[in-house]
């Protein structure tokens, strides 16, 4: 039996969860005999993340993602999403790895994000422990989700494609620049001020159209237009997977995020832009990131134009720009960004993989 199962009631787990953990430290040997052997004597405790861990997180985070880790930025918010757990397993009272979950799709799915363990603990079978207690607990809290899903950008093995199905990939398409520098491009190029009427005079195809709240709603869940966008239908926010649910739509709509397609009763291809945000790089670096779907490169090209415009207007100092889009546009893609823009090209392509198993 798991400690969670130990509770008599969901509420009853919760509190306990929330109150207790970090003064009873739950020994995972108790609650999860079948853990290895090896980890059991190691002695890790899990507990949930709260505000007072920042600090230790940030310390054991300090090298990821190259210094763009997007957990700073989102870490107080996390803590207060109710359909998302943050937990944490500490050894010998030190925080050694996190993972969040996140319960989407209508309580089907569980989202696996933020997973990561300290340096000096890699390699010892620590993420695969924290998954399967993080697991446990979901299984335990919602025992109507049937899939956990997450998103990878590292080189998938064997082992991988036996554990996972493939949702989607898209190709990562990251750029650097200088806000300054690609306001002063873009208005040599004409593209200054007001992008979606200077894109009308300087091309024969529209400009795309930002949509509203009842757009969205009307576009994404009241027709299937957007079925021939969406990758294996799913929209895809920040690496976030999600299906076209109203239940998905109400979490989606919370969020900063630009909205965007060519066509509102015609989509060939849609975008999401998530507003800049901070990376702990340095002091004005921000992250720029572009969910693009579809596979019409001019048209796609055009609503990057816009998002880039309009999200860098107000910006002074460094933007890594990510975008994720359908993988034979990242070529025709990159060369824009280098020819056009003057963008500089920091990583060849990489792919975005969202991946599912089944919850058993
Ligand atoms: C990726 C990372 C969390 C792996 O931690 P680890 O304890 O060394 O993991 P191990 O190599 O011992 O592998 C243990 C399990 O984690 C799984 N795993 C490894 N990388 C993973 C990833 N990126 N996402 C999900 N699971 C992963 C392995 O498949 C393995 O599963 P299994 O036990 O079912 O076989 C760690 O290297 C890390 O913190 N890296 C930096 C942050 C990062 O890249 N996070 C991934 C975000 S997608």
């Amino acid at each position: 039996m798991i400690l969670v199962s130990m509770f008599s009631s969901l509420d009853q787990q919760d509190n306990l969860l929330k109150t207790c953990c970090f003064k009873m430290k739950i020994d995972t040997s108790l609650t999860m005999p079948q853990l290895p052997e090896a980890l059991s004597q190691a002695g890790l405790q899990f507990s949930v993340a709260t505000e007072e861990d920042f600090d230790e997180i940030m310390a054991m985070s300090q090298d990821i993602y190259g210094g763009l880790d997007y957990l700073p930025t989102r870490y107080t918010s996390w803590l207060q999403e109710t359909n998302r757990t943050v937990i944490l397993a500490r050894k010998q009272g030190k925080v050694i790895a996190l993972e969040s979950v996140c319960v989407i799709d209508d309580g089907e799915t569980m989202l696996v994000e933020g997973l990561r363990v300290a340096p000096q603990e890699r390699g010892k079978g620590v993420a695969g422990v924290l998954l399967r207690f993080c697991s446990e607990l979901v299984k335990s809290k919602h025992p109507e989700v049937k899939v956990t899903r997450l998103t990878r950008d590292d080189q998938l093995g064997p082992k991988d494609f036996q554990k996972y199905r493939i949702i989607t990939k898209q190709g990562i398409l990251l750029v650097r620049f200088r806000a300054e520098d690609l306001k002063l491009r873009l208005s040599e190029l004409g593209l200054g001020g007001d992008i979606q009427s200077s894109l009308s005079t300087s091309s024969s195809i529209p400009p795309p159209v930002r949509l509203d709240h009842t757009a969205i709603h009307r576009l994404y869940l009241t027709t299937d237009l957007m079925q021939g966008v969406l990758p294996n239908a799913t929209i895809i926010q920040d690496w976030q997977p999600f299906k076209p649910l109203p239940s998905n739509m109400a979490i989606l709509l919370k969020k900063d995020i630009d909205w965007m397609v060519d066509d509102v009763f015609n989509p060939t291809v849609a975008s999401l832009c998530t507003f800049p945000f901070r990376v702990p790089i340095g002091d004005d670096w921000y992250y720029l990131n572009i969910d693009m779907f579809g596979k019409d490169l001019d048209l796609a090209r055009q609503q990057f134009l816009c998002h880039l415009q309009r999200h860098t207007a107000t910006l002074n100092g460094h933007v890594m720009c990510q975008m994720f889009l359908d993988p034979p546009l990242w070529k025709p893609m990159a060369e824009f960004c280098h020819n056009n823009l003057s963008l500089e090209l920091v990583k060849e392509y990489t792919e975005q993989c969202v991946v599912e198993s089944d919850v058993i």
